[in-house]
């Protein structure tokens, strides 16, 4: 059997980086975390190995608390991401903000992130090739902020972080392991919630269970 996405994009990051084995190295400090970060962010801003950068007004990098143990990972930025260089604080991330907020969780304690780092123009969908060389750099993030739970939002990063072609339907709600050893719960994307809010109820479910599930440290 071939390598898989997530293989290769591992195997070309210890090559470039020499990142250990299983992550055995010390915890790293929240000062130790932000300046990797802070060091990744620029290598994202500079980085052109897609045309996105050359339509977008802003990078994306993240927003939020990179000490959480709840990473929530999107699509990619849309208009008001990119005019505001934050992930998820157009509609579809007010309403992710909302229901956080129902279960008195605020939206600066949990860290939140795309695959994309910039903009697709007209917010098309991410092509392949984007994906490709752009999701080493959301590895990257997750290697350094080590979180107890990522919540996938939508298709495309439970596609990426579990490594099918199974659909979000299909998979949400239910606790995966990623093939990078990362807790996953799929869920919606808060965008196909407000296009059809049948899927609220779904939704606010699955949000609550990851909150369940880093209240009780669970792994
Ligand atoms: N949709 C996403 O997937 N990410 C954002 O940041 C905003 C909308």
């Amino acid at each position: 059997m071939g390598l898989s996405t997530l293989e290769k994009i591992l195997a070309v990051l210890k090559e470039e980086f020499y990142l250990e084995e299983n992550s055995t190295e010390v915890e790293k400090t929240p000062d130790e975390k932000g300046e990797k970060l802070r060091l990744l962010e620029e290598r994202c801003r500079k980085c052109e190995k897609c045309n996105l950068y050359k339509t977008a007004r802003n990078l994306v990098f993240s927003d939020g608390d990179h000490n959480s143990k709840l990473v929530f990972v999107g699509e990619a930025p849309g208009e008001e991401e990119d005019l505001q260089g934050k992930p998820f604080v157009g509609r579809a991330g007010r309403l992710l903000t909302s229901v956080l907020e129902e279960y008195g969780v605020k939206r600066e304690s949990v860290y939140i992130c795309n695959i994309l780092k910039h903009r697709p123009p007209e917010n098309r969908n991410p092509d392949v090739e984007e994906v490709a060389v752009c999701s080493p750099y959301l590895v990257e993030q997750l290697m350094i902020i080590k979180p107890l739970l990522v919540v996938t939002l939508g298709n495309y990063s439970t596609k990426f972080l579990l490594n099918t072609r199974e659909g979000i339907s299909s998979l949400r709600g239910a606790l995966k392991k990623s093939p990078l050893g990362y807790n996953v719960l799929p869920t919606y994307h808060p965008a196909a919630v407000l296009r059809n809010i049948n899927l609220m109820d779904e939704f606010r479910t699955d949000i609550k269970k990851a909150l369940e599930f880093i209240e009780k440290g669970a792994d």
